[in-house]
């Protein structure tokens, strides 16, 4: 009879799951295999958790435009053509993940490096600090993305295409003048220090 408990657990185990897996709803469910079940991202796509879902719809709709070039995200973007539908994939989403503890900007004044670059900028390059645009800890909020936890190789590759003229979108190419002003070193020590915010 002792062997009846190992297979009651398998069970429990395996309803857990389905009942994970069921609760993505069904508009999200063609994004899990890059993004993942809970927007955490993939080998395949950045992270999604807690990003606003009007931040994402901008980006959706930059897609379509071709503000923004990524040949699977474009095909993606023109499935998400229902609303509803993408208001499904996208409030989904935007509710996953926690958030960090907030670091007050008083707390960083002494820093240096990536972070000193963060929450003050370099006025001598007329470069704003980062934190007044996507806040504490990086959480960003409404169309000002988190950035926090997000991947680091997604975060840089993003700054190299505002760079490159790839990506934009982005009232008065905001981030398109910052992003020229960043050195390359600066670019991959940003993006170590972002996603390392956990
Ligand atoms: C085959 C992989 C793949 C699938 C499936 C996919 N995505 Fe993506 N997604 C990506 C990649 C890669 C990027 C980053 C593109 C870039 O570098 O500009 C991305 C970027 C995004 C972004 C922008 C994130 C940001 O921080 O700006 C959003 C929003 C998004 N995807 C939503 C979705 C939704 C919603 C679905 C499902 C309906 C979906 N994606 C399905 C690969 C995918
Ligand atoms: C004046 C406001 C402002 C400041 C300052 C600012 N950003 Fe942004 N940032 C934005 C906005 C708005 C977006 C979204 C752009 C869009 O909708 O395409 C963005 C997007 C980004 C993204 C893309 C995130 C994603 O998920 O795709 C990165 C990376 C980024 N910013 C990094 C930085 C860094 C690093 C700094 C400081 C050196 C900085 N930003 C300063 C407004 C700002």
């Amino acid at each position: 009879m002792h062997k009846l408990l190992p297979i009651g657990s398998l069970l429990t185990l395996l309803l857990a799951n389905y009942a994970s897996a069921a609760e993505v709803p069904e508009a999200a469910q063609s994004c899990v295999v890059c993004h993942g079940a809970q927007g955490e991202g993939t080998t395949q796509g950045p992270k999604l958790a807690g990003l606003s879902s009007s931040y994402m719809n901008a980006q959706i709709e930059h897609f379509i435009s071709g503000d923004r070039k990524n040949v699977v995200m474009t095909l993606m973007a023109q499935s998400l053509v229902d609303l509803n539908v993408r208001k499904q994939a996208l409030d989904y989403y935007a509710t996953q993940g926690t958030a960090p503890k907030l670091q007050k900007r008083g707390d960083v004044l002494n820093q240096s490096g990536a972070e000193k670059l963060y929450y003050q900028g370099d006025l001598h390059r007329s470069l704003p600090a980062c934190y007044s645009c996507h806040g504490p800890s990086a959480v960003g909020g409404g169309l000002f993305p988190r950035l926090a936890g997000q991947q680091s190789s997604y975060l840089k590759d993003q700054l190299i295409a505002w760079q490159d003229k790839e990506r934009s979108g982005d009232p008065d190419n905001t981030m398109g003048h910052i992003a020229s002003k960043l050195k390359d070193s600066e670019i991959q020590a940003l993006a170590d220090y972002l996603s390392a915010i956990k």
